[in-house]
């Protein structure tokens, strides 16, 4: 390939670039939540550590933001943790909702712009004693949690994300019992799938009418925060490979997201019920996207497997985590939301390695993707690598590293990869830059 035919790729004006983390994955001590208790237990995390206390973001915020506003973001995507604001059913601490004003206060002083997630995976013991997202009520629960973020918070927050990859709560926690609490039960699945559409809903309109209520002047933007994998089949000339990636794509992206376009808890995971507070309940869509999912039926789902039957293809790049790295995946599943006609935020993307070199081929190329689907008519407004820093990835534990901020676990000393500096010079022009799609040989 020669190297005119690279060209710069320049980014809409105004765009947000950032970095995202969550709660429980960097604040440290979250002992309030199921995940804590179930990390308790034992012998659920592959590395056989806890959280414990993770990357003490909670304490360490201000010198974390310093970096960022270093590292040129101009957005920064963090969660809520609902088991601190609510520790007891009912009961609000004002002194956890105060660090989270100083939290997004932090932000603002340095032009930051604050993305909120209200539901990062973790939920307060006492809502998973409830029967978690079993329970029909924990639908209602959410929503007064959100009420009381937004009466304390509201004056000060545009971006809000409502529920993190809610089908990936369903899936690990109720399908595959890979996350707490470890069911492997399709009824509880589609269960906990239909609540979490519901509370979706509920919190969009909540936040909605109260920042109307309150009369704070600024004018929420509320959004999904959906996990899009690209599925697709192992075989193409399968006919069984074509329907069973067929069959993914729809439990696992389409089902959630036409339920928020139409309103409608669609079969299998409701019976078509219409609830009006759940249309159109989106002012953008926030896509996480990692990696390309090949169905393949040839794999038979054994009662006790704990995974989807899907394939890597010989030979393929793959991360620490065994995902395939496959950017181009990265635009059909942008282009897959095209049609709901709404901002779209990347509110992750990012690759787990211990080579550095590795994460700055993954930025540049799905950067590229990502231009390609701006380019094609898509109305993309920001970008938020995962992560921030190294953290605490969830029943992995710390082995997998995605930061672009490395962690001493030891030391809590942080230390920018040359990927946050890569990624720092993008921000800065607003471009990736002819030299850097040659160095890692993005086709044009
Ligand atoms: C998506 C989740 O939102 C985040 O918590 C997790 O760490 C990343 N995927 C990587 O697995």
């Amino acid at each position: 390939m020669s190297k005119k035919e690279f060209k710069e790729i320049v980014f809409p004006p105004g765009f947000l670039w950032g970095a995202a983390t969550s709660a429980h994955q960097v604040e440290g001590n979250n002992t309030n939540n199921h995940w804590w208790v179930w990390e308790q237990e034992g012998g659920h995390i592959r590395d056989g550590s806890v959280s414990g206390r993770a990357c003490d973001h909670y304490n360490l915020y201000q010198q974390d933001f310093e970096l960022v506003r270093e590292l040129g973001h101009n957005v920064y995507r963090f969660s809520i943790e609902w088991s601190r604001i609510e520790p007891k059913e009912g009961k609000w601490s004002e002194k956890e909702i105060e660090h989270y004003r100083k939290v997004v206060e932090a932000l603002l002083e340095r032009k930051i712009t604050p993305m909120v997630t209200l539901h990062h995976f973790t939920n307060p013991i006492w809502m998973q004693d409830k029967g978690g997202w079993l329970n029909p009520k924990s639908v209602d629960l959410f929503e007064r949690y959100t009420r009381t973020v937004v009466e304390s918070l509201g004056d000060l927050i545009t971006f809000y994300n409502t529920i993190n990859e809610p089908m990936m709560v369903a899936v690990m926690g109720y399908l595959l019992g890979l996350h707490p609490p470890c069911r492997t039960d399709l009824a509880e699945f589609f269960t906990a799938g239909k609540h979490l559409l519901m509370a979706h809903g509920k919190c969009y309109s909540a936040i909605h009418e109260t920042v109307r209520d309150r009369g704070f002047k600024i004018k929420p933007q509320v959004g999904i925060v959906k996990q899009i994998p690209y599925f697709a089949p192992f075989n193409p000339h399968s006919e069984e490979d074509v329907k069973q990636a067929k069959l993914m794509d729809d439990i696992v992206n389409r089902w959630y997201l036409e339920g928020i376009q139409t309103g409608t808890v669609a079969p299998p995971f409701g019976s078509g019920e219409k609830l009006d507070y759940l249309e159109n309940s989106w002012d953008f869509i926030g896509v996480n996207w990692y990696t390309r999912i090949l169905a393949n039926s040839t794999i038979k789902l054994e009662a006790e497997q704990k995974t989807l039957p899907q394939t890597v293809p010989e030979g393929a790049e793959i991360t620490d985590m065994g995902w395939e790295v496959y950017p181009e995946g990265f635009y059909h599943s942008l282009m897959s939301v095209k049609k709901y006609k709404k901002p779209v935020y990347v509110t992750e993307n990012g690759i787990a390695t211990l080579n550095d070199e590795q994460r700055c081929r993954y930025i540049i190329r799905h950067l590229y993707q990502l231009h390609r689907a701006i380019h094609d008519g898509l109305d993309v407004r920001g970008y938020m690598y995962w992560s921030l820093m190294d953290n605490f990835e969830w029943a992995e534990g710390f082995a997998k590293r995605f930061g672009i901020i490395e962690v001493n676990y030891n030391t809590l000393e942080r230390k920018p990869r040359p990927s946050a500096y890569l990624y720092r010079d993008i921000i800065k022009r607003n471009a990736v830059t002819e030299q850097q799609l040659q160095k890692y040989s993005v086709s044009p």
